[in-house]
């Protein structure tokens, strides 16, 4: 049996939820990550992946600049660099600059790929879409990179940015 309640109560009902994070260059050549949890795969063949980042935030910059991303699901182990790439802009800061977060080149695109990340999509964008207060990015994934150690992803357990693992 289901109760009528506000949107509010329902979304709280989420949890857990992935977290990536996004990198892009701004048109000064600076790689600016973002964290993110609204995200999704949107297409097997080719594979295309999507991420909704608020009108308000640089990336939006960065990425309409570059026209390609970088989608990294960071591990459990880097919840402080989710938390730091997640509270600052990169409008006035270099994150990669004051984190320490180990990055390596991108192979396909202009970007970076996140060293310690379980996984890393190279992307080029396909097409946007606004969404409300959100813009939809979808990517083509041309290029995907593993960890060689085993290691589990990053999720957001609980409201207030709880970061953890999921099991
Ligand atoms: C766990 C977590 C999830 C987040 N999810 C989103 C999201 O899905 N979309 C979004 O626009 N911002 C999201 N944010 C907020 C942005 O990461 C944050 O506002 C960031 O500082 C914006 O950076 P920028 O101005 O450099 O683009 C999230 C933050 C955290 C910590």
């Amino acid at each position: 049996m289901q109760k009528q309640v506000e949107y509010q109560e329902a979304i709280k009902t989420k949890y857990p939820e992935q977290v990536v994070i996004a990198i892009a260059k701004d048109r000064n050549g600076k790689a600016n990550p973002i964290t993110l949890g609204w995200t999704m795969i949107v297409s097997g063949t080719p594979p295309m992946m999507a991420i909704a980042v608020a009108k308000t935030h640089y990336s939006i910059e960065a990425i309409t600049h570059s026209r390609t991303f970088t989608i990294a699901f960071p591990s459990s182990e880097m919840a402080d660099a989710a938390l730091f790439f997640g509270s600052k802009s990169g409008r006035d800061t270099d994150k990669f600059a004051e984190f320490d977060c180990k990055t390596e080149p991108a192979k396909a695109i202009d970007s970076v790929l996140l060293a310690d990340a379980v996984a890393n999509f190279e992307c080029t964008l396909e097409s946007q879409v606004p969404a409300g207060d959100h813009i939809i990015f979808v990517g083509e994934v041309v290029s995907a990179h593993i960890n060689t150690e085993s290691k589990k992803r990053l999720y957001t357990v609980g409201p207030g940015h709880k970061l953890g693992s999921a099991s």
